[in-house]
């Protein structure tokens, strides 16, 4: 560094802690050796954020939070985001950057969710690191649920009717709690304006802040690694985890080959795909809010059918209160129960390289659960789907349930001393 750089950065670091923080976060912040590709979701999800964000800036500039009719009887808010795809110089790359970052969010954070399943991730000292997560993936869902909305098509208007509705079932409270998530007794311009004001800056706020503390909590007690080894345990005379590199460069080079992946794949999806099948973009939301004409299916955008799902296999009163209800309780336990997860595993090793095939085939069954329900919640029910998606319910659930149990049973290799890295 020039003398006069280097005064810059002194005058700098006597008034703001920059040098400091870049080697406490990224020079000399020391990361496993042995990540692979799994270790790429966090930064991609943190990537997809700001996609999101700067996106999202833009579409505002253009998009009217407005269900009143214009002269030629089109909702505002609609005709808004129609005036983005065709008359705003390149308002239609903005919007389908927009709309497939959602759906790349949930691909990205489901992925990296996997991972901490896979490696342990969420077990003691990194708790607090899960719990973030946890409110994070309730946040994003929270986030995508009121940005669906905001088009103020039939899938956006219809879908949002289901599940506001959902909310009148919980006793006492019920009707008057979605009177006020609606601010009307139907969903309206109140309803939109509410949406809207949550969607671009109250959720937003709160994600930033707990993926800040996610990050915070995952620096002070390090990353673990596919190996779910502790790196900390072994250090060099000078303090340093033998099998620690610093982060940068060797971890922010790595990325970028992810970036490149990644981006190549949400070009293509952006460039020649953008409705994803009628998965990422919905058919029926190419046509105008109609609240005179209920389509005849009603489905949730992809990353929500899971656990729309558990709620739909719910079919049975209990104690004097509907299925509707115990369905919302089973939906929202379904998302909740994700959390409790550093204390439901009680396996002596972390990573599944050196768990026994118990856990390997619960996983596996997880897994195979997960997908049937992800499937079966886009589509129309029928006695026997509704079937299906109880039995995976059931399997989803005892997963968790059961794990006190089947993890001390499982039969585990002895965790290595040091990292494998080849
Ligand atoms: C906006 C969403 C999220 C962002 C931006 C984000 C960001 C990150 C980053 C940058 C890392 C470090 C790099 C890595 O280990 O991949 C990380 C680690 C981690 N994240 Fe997230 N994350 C998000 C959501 C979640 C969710 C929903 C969960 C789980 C419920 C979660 C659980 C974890 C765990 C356990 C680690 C530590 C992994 C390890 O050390 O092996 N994250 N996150």
């Amino acid at each position: 560094m020039t003398t006069k750089s280097q005064a810059v950065l002194n005058w700098i670091d006597e008034r703001f802690p920059l040098t400091s923080t870049w080697k406490a976060h990224l020079s000399e912040y020391y990361a496993p050796k042995n990540f692979n590709f799994w270790y790429f979701f966090g930064s991609l999800a943190l990537m997809v954020l700001v996609i999101q964000i700067v996106t999202g800036i833009f579409l505002v500039m253009h998009y009217k939070p407005d269900a009143s009719l214009n002269a030629s009887g089109v909702p505002v808010a609609f005709a808004s985001v129609e005036y983005i795809m065709r008359e705003v110089p390149g308002g239609w790359l903005i919007r389908y950057l927009h709309s497939t970052g959602a759906s790349a969010f949930f691909i990205v954070v489901y992925l990296h969710m996997f991972r901490g399943l896979l490696y342990g991730s969420y077990r003691k000292p990194r708790e607090l690191i899960w719990i973030f997560g946890t409110l994070i993936f309730l946040a994003l869902m929270a986030e995508a649920f009121m940005g669906y909305l905001l088009p103020w098509g039939q899938m956006s208007y219809w879908g949002a009717q289901v599940i506001v509705n959902l909310f009148s079932a919980i006793p006492i409270i019920g009707p008057d709690l979605s009177l006020v998530i609606r601010g009307d007794f139907v969903i309206g311009d109140a309803t939109l304006n509410r949406f809207f004001s949550f969607h671009v800056i109250a959720v937003p706020l709160v994600l930033i802040g707990l993926v800040l503390a996610h990050i915070v909590a995952l620096h002070e007690v390090g990353s673990n690694n596919p190996d779910g080894v502790e790196i900390k345990k072994k250090k060099d005379a000078t303090g340093k985890p033998l099998d620690g590199i610093p982060f940068h460069p060797y971890y922010t080079v790595k990325d970028i080959v992810g970036v490149v992946v990644f981006l190549f794949f949400f070009s293509a999806v952006v460039f020649f795909m953008p409705e994803g099948g009628g998965y990422f973009l919905e058919y029926n939301n190419f046509i105008p809010a109609d609240p005179l004409k209920t389509p005849p299916h009603i489905a949730p955008v992809w990353y929500f059918t899971p656990f729309y799902s558990i709620l739909r296999a719910v079919t049975y009163p209990l104690f004097g209160l509907d299925a509707k209800f115990w369905g919302v309780v089973a939906m929202g336990a379904s998302v909740v129960i994700i959390a409790f997860l550093p204390w439901l595993d009680r396996s002596p090793v972390k990573s599944i390289r050196y768990k026994g095939p118990i856990f390997k085939i619960a996983l596996a069954i997880f897994l195979v659960c997960f997908f049937i329900l992800g499937y079966l919640g886009v589509l129309a029910p029928t006695p026997g789907r509704t079937l299906v998606s109880q039995i995976c319910s059931v399997l989803y659930f005892a997963f968790f349930l059961l794990m006190p149990w089947y993890s001390k049973l499982d039969p585990c290799k002895p965790e290595p001393e040091r990292v494998n890295f080849k």
